[in-house]
């Protein structure tokens, strides 16, 4: 059966895009301190995708206005950027505050609302200045003052322009990469000092909201995390304890006190008894952390988390990990994204936003980021040089369908941003996977829209487009 219906969303729903700095601005002219993607990749060059470092990137910091029309074409209402640390601070991060980056921002963030987009800026997006990874990054309190005054210089800088503010980007990222997984700079695989730096990250959160909240500027702020939905791989009690364990580490442990202000019970209980728990917090911390909670939530929506229990022996002499309590399940007949290696499950973003609608107060929220990103996309190019990627236009139709389902079901949603605007820069991986609405020569630096993202400004001057919703399971 087929059932073709509009799907439309509420009046003045968020459509946009995100991206951050590290990953789109190039190094520009401004004076920037080196980060820890700099210094990395002066270590170990070999890591990074055909040895692409972060120093051009999109080169947004010189072609923002051009970028801006391109926003417009593509139906940008709204538009999530990321301020440079490094760039704020160009002497390590801390000192004098940089005259011209406050003029680059605030050229940009005017220029964006002159032409009708909400300017969305998030603090942090894995980008430490170098200086301040020397002295412990997250681990140390004294990094923590030095985010918090910067954030605090931000808000005082740019309050007027900006409509919504994140503290964090996936704060879990730079702690898996750092602590557990070995793919984010200083690569260290130790699980306890990952959780002092987790904590310390909640606490740089929970202060800056304090002084947000002084400043009484007009806006909101939040935090976006990346969360997935867990799935056992079936209901027997081994599967279901492995994923309830899972979902401990990889959900709760920041959506917990980033917005309801409180550590999971299980969590504490769990990391007590394996001797995992950070040593230094005070109760002075933990009421900061209480009275200042996340008003907006971002969730970044990629690919569920399918979990087993352990088929082997744990060696407890090996560093100590979450995957000491389940394994990945690897469903069969599971979609994939090949080229990231991420699971495609659409109807997960309903299943996220439902639990956030039922365990954490209904919070205002918006999907941050959700996309697709396809190596070698230049064979889908047309005569015209247009990526006819028409792949990414089912994904987002797709996952924008479960969030129609979410948002009539009472989900307290308010937008979607896609990852992303322009083809950027993606870590290690460069310029591997193609994210954007807007193809990127990396030669010239010419931009081209791509069908996508012609759907994209449709779908947003319409709030909607026509769907199968018989394609919709419970
Ligand atoms: C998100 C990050 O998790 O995923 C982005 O916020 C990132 O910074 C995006 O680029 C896509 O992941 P990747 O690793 O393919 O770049």
């Amino acid at each position: 059966m087929t059932t073709m219906k509009k799907l439309t969303f509420p009046d003045d729903f968020w459509w946009g895009s995100a991206w951050s700095a590290e990953q789109a601005e190039g190094k520009g002219e401004t004076g920037k301190a080196e980060t820890i993607w700099d210094r990395w990749f002066k270590e170990q060059p070999y890591r990074f995708y055909q040895r692409i470092d972060s120093s051009i990137t999109t080169d947004h910091i010189h072609q923002y206005k051009e970028d801006i029309e391109l926003m417009k074409k593509t139906g940008h209402n709204s538009f999530r950027v990321s301020i440079s640390w490094a760039r704020m601070f160009p002497n390590g991060g801390t000192g004098k505050v940089n005259p011209k980056a406050i003029s680059f921002y605030r050229k940009l963030f005017s220029e964006m609302n002159n032409n009708g987009i909400k300017v969305f800026a998030n603090l942090y997006h894995f980008d430490m200045p170098a200086t301040l990874q020397d002295k412990g990054g997250w681990e140390s309190r004294e990094v923590v003052d030095a985010y918090v005054h910067y954030a605090e210089t931000c808000f005082k800088e740019f309050g007027d322009l900006v409509c919504h503010w994140f503290t964090f980007n996936e704060p879990l990222g730079p702690i898996l990469g750092t602590y557990r997984e070995d793919f984010h700079y200083p690569n260290l695989i130790d699980f306890k000092r990952g959780a002092q730096a987790a904590f310390f990250t909640i606490l740089a959160h929970a202060k800056a909201i304090q002084v947000f909240k002084e400043l009484a500027l007009p806006s909101k702020i939040g935090v976006i995390l990346n969360l997935s939905p867990t799935f056992p791989r079936s209901q027997n009690p081994a599967d279901v304890k492995a994923a309830e364990i899972a979902d401990l580490f990889y959900t709760r442990s920041f959506l917990d006190p980033m917005v309801k202000g409180n550590f999971s019970k299980k969590l504490i209980l769990l990391l007590q008894e394996y001797n995992q728990l950070p040593e230094d917090y005070t109760k002075e911390d933990l009421v900061c952390i209480y009275e200042n909670t996340a008003q907006i939530l971002g969730l970044n929506y990629y690919e569920p988390r399918r979990v087993k229990s352990r088929s082997s022996m744990v060696d407890t002499s090996s560093p100590f990990l979450p995957e000491w309590f389940f394994e990945p399940h690897i469903m069969p007949g599971r979609r994939m994204n090949e080229y990231r290696g991420w699971e495609i499950y659409e109807k997960g973003i309903y299943d996220l936003c439902m639990d956030i609608k039922n365990h954490y107060g209904n919070i205002e929220a918006f999907i941050s980021e959700n996309g697709m990103g396809v190596a070698d996309e230049e064979r889908f190019m047309d005569d015209t040089g247009q990526i006819i990627d028409d792949y990414r236009i089912e994904y987002i139709k797709d996952h924008l369908a479960y969030l129609w389902k979410a948002i009539n079901e009472g989900c307290n949603i308010k937008g979607y941003h896609l990852w992303t605007f322009i083809d950027c820069w993606s870590w290690i991986n460069a310029y591997k996977n193609r994210y954007g609405l807007v193809s990127l020569d990396l030669t010239t630096q010419k931009r081209t829209i791509k069908k996508s993202g012609e759907f994209y400004k449709q779908l947003s001057d319409t709030n909607g487009f026509r769907y199968d919703v018989d394609l919709l399971v419970e």
